[in-house]
């Protein structure tokens, strides 16, 4: 039934092999950089690769401040730590997300509140923020939002911007700052992307990257803290580095910190990969405009960046008419050698999820949930447009 689906991807990636869903993408670069950081022994947390990548990436994103860690999870929990986050406050977030963000605010102790998302930018809805603020929260004298319901401070929230697609982040800024909360953008997925205000990820308080062997650029496994702020840059570059207070030779330690430096190996391979991103990004929107014309043709939906924003179409996701059919399509594709695949089970489905308050119908989620398909996305130098 979706043979001729299965007949464009084809055609697309020109080839009748395995075609996977998101694949990275390496020549000589790598090798010879990934060679030159053996040879000088110097493959851990120290060294000169980690400053040179996240200069890089403050100057391509327009972050003022850029810490490199482990990879975005690690970041997320930081950036968690930074916004104030204690035991049991609670932060907001989009039950359409990736499971690190949730788990990240439990790393924290901090209790999730999941809200819906819009449909067309598959982000954290502002209206849905607006709503559940207006209704269940109240700015008091000590100057924090409180949950009247549950009792508790809300002292964050977290926009994601899902597979690359801008979120409405300027509109969800501005609920936070009325009602004093703390914004941390998960822009994960979105290295390249343009909000109205800017690069994602630096829109927000904090905002941060992951370069996950599946993401636009890869450092192996790897995460950015994007900041514009000294103070968090350097409460960041702290409590990621064991929180080890410097010193020539002795080794102290001030609090509880983490062990989350990008190592110099990984950091390396960004450095090669960042040069290939525009060129990535180019080829990444051209497989997203033939992903549109093809639903266009087929009646399927495609979803799309919001206007005036600019994607970086990291993976695509064509929108079926029900969940009938969305099955139909992740089985047949697959079948036929071609990896597709349904959106995360969202967050407020999750067992491990099920004793946090409900607070929103998640009619949005529900509806995406059941109509997305994932389609290949991979930079390839044989794609065929
Ligand atoms: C939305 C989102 N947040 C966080 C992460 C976590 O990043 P990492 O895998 O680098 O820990 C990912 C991806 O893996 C993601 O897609």
């Amino acid at each position: 039934m979706y043979s001729n689906l299965i007949d464009f991807i084809r055609k697309l990636y020109n080839s009748s092999d395995q075609i996977q869903l998101h694949e990275p993408f390496f020549n000589d670069k790598e090798k010879s950089i990934l060679l030159e950081v053996i040879d000088s022994s110097f493959v851990s947390s120290v060294g000169e690769m980690i400053g040179a990548f996240e200069d890089r990436i403050k100057e391509y994103t327009g972050s003022q401040y850029a810490v490199a860690t482990v990879n975005g999870t690690s970041a997320l929990h930081i950036a968690i730590l930074l916004a104030g986050v204690e035991k049991n406050d609670e932060v907001i977030t989009q039950s359409l997300t990736f499971v690190a963000t949730s788990n990240a605010i439990d790393y924290s102790r901090g209790v999730p509140v999941f809200l819906d998302v819009d449909k067309d930018s598959l982000s954290l809805s502002p209206d849905s923020l607006d709503s559940f603020l207006s209704k269940n929260c109240e700015v008091r004298n000590d100057g924090f939002c409180w949950n009247i319901t549950s009792n508790r401070r809300i002292k964050s929230c977290i926009i994601m911007h899902t597979f690359g697609l801008s979120g409405r982040v300027e509109a969800i800024k501005l609920i936070c700052e009325k009602y004093n909360i703390f914004l941390i953008e998960d822009a994960a997925e979105s290295l390249g992307t343009k909000s109205l205000d800017g690069h994602t990820g630096t829109i927000a308080d904090i905002g941060i990257l992951s370069f996950n062997g599946n993401k636009i650029i890869t450092t192996g496994g790897g995460g950015m803290i994007l900041m514009q702020d000294e103070v968090l840059e350097q409460r960041a570059r702290h409590l990621t580095t064991t929180a080890k207070v410097k010193h020539p030779w002795l080794f102290e330690h001030d609090r509880v910190g983490y062990n989350y430096r990008m190592p110099n190996l990984n950091a390396a391979l960004g450095l090669a990969q960042i040069d290939k991103l525009p060129r990535f990004i180019e080829e990444k929107r051209k497989i997203a405009n033939s992903y549109q014309i093809w639903g266009q043709d087929n009646n399927l939906n495609f979803a799309q960046e919001l206007n005036n924003t600019v994607s970086n179409y990291w993976l695509n996701a064509l929108i079926a008419e029900n969940i009938e059919a969305r099955n139909e399509i992740i089985k047949e594709t697959n079948n036929n050698g071609i990896m597709t695949r349904p959106l995360w089970t969202p967050m407020h489905l999750l067992q491990m999820n099920q004793k946090y308050e409900a607070y929103s119908s998640m009619e949005n989620t529900t509806w995406l949930f059941d109509r997305i398909v994932n389609v290949p996305s991979s930079f390839s130098e044989e794609l065929n447009f």
